[in-house]
């Protein structure tokens, strides 16, 4: 078959890492994975240290990303303790969003009380996204909140039957909400586990199969609106450490990961495609680029090698298995970042897709 053509892939659900943990990826290094993943832009996690949690440390963040990225990018602003809420309106203008983490997880962002989950909603702007972790009954608390003050609001890694039920109603009465779920739900279980070890521990965990063919379901009925690979990069010394550190990369496997999936005859490829680009554009309301795109040799198999990854962490949760499509071109405003071997573009040509730089 003929290269396939996808307009503008973002994954609006990466930890690019740098700052003070540039030990286990830097922006520079995770931009260059994603271009090579496939990705026109990505949007970073505010729970690398320091958290992004307030103008300062944000407007440092938006220098240094700038300076290095590869490909375009966006950052989220962390929901905190500390209220923020008279900064919001200057914060918001330069964010892909709020991330409020709702469930423990890597970093120290959780916001456990209801009164102050229902803060952040209370001051944070409509125009843009809240993304958030919620496991569970917690899918539940915030999907009053969504039913109270109408924040268009983005669901992380979705990974149960029971979190697919509530959104799948909330759905039908009409929030305004989203469903993201991750290629490592999708494509492992706990089944995995005895195997992976600690290679196969992220937040929120691995799942059962019943689990899993929930979430297959879920795409199949259009409930899942994106693909979000959850980048999460931890050196293999972390993952090995007597605590292992939660979280697996994932930028240069989910495209692979679903075009097997479209040729096990499980997807359908143009919502596979939709899935890491138009429908991530129209819940983040970006304007489609001219001449951003990726071709793909579809025809293309291999096995997830180590090797073969450019993320510095240097291991994957899917090594071994099968998979296909060869990203052949990436193209960014009409330049061409990426030849199917080398990154072509230089350092900081990444823009911010999100206002400007402080
Ligand atoms: C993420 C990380 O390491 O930053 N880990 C993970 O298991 N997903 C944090 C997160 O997104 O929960
Ligand atoms: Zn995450």
């Amino acid at each position: 078959m003929p290269p396939i053509k996808i307009h503008g892939m973002i994954d609006p659900h990466t930890h690019l890492r740098d700052l003070d943990w540039s030990h286990k990826g830097s922006f520079a290094s995770e931009t260059k994975a994603a271009i090579a993943g496939g990705y026109w832009a990505v949007f970073d996690m505010p729970n690398t240290a320091p958290s992004t949690i307030d103008d300062a440390l944000l407007s440092d963040k938006l220098a240094r990303i700038d300076k290095s990225a590869y490909c375009d990018w966006g950052l989220y602003f962390g929901a905190s303790q500390a209220d923020n809420s008279a900064e919001y309106e200057s914060i918001a203008s330069r964010v892909c969003g709020l991330k409020m983490y709702n469930n423990s997880t890597t970093g120290d962002l959780l916001i456990a009380s209801s009164a102050m989950r229902e803060r952040h909603y209370r001051a944070w702007t409509p125009n843009r996204i809240i993304a958030v972790h919620a496991e569970e009954e917690t899918v539940a608390n915030i999907l009053d909140l969504v039913r109270k003050y109408r924040q268009p609001t983005h669901f992380l890694h979705i990974s149960s039957e029971y979190e697919i039920k509530l959104l799948t109603q909330a759905k039908q009465d009409g929030l305004p909400i989203t469903v993201g779920v991750c290629p490592h739900h999708l494509f492992l279980s706990e089944d995995d586990l005895p195997t992976l070890g600690a290679f196969g521990l992220m937040k929120p965990e691995l799942k059962r199969k019943s689990d899993q063919r929930a979430l297959w379901r879920a795409i199949r009925l259009g409930v899942v609106d994106i693909i979000e690979s959850d980048h999460a990069p931890h050196t293999i010394a972390e993952k090995e450490a007597d605590e292992p550190a939660y979280g697996v990369p994932g930028l240069e496997t989910t495209l692979p990961l679903l075009l097997q999936a479209v040729k096990d005859g499980r997807l359908d490829l143009q919502q596979a495609c939709d899935m890491v680009s138009l429908n991530v554009q129209r819940i983040w309301r970006i304007t489609p680029l001219p001449k951003t795109y990726t071709l793909v040799d579809a025809d293309y198999h291999y096995l997830v090698a180590r090797d073969q990854l450019r993320t510095k962490c240097g291991w994957s949760p899917f090594e071994g298995m099968r998979v296909c499509g060869k990203v052949l071109e990436v193209w960014i405003r009409g330049h061409k970042v990426y030849d199917g071997d080398q990154v072509l573009s230089p350092p900081g040509f990444g823009r911010n897709l999100f206002g400007f730089v402080a």
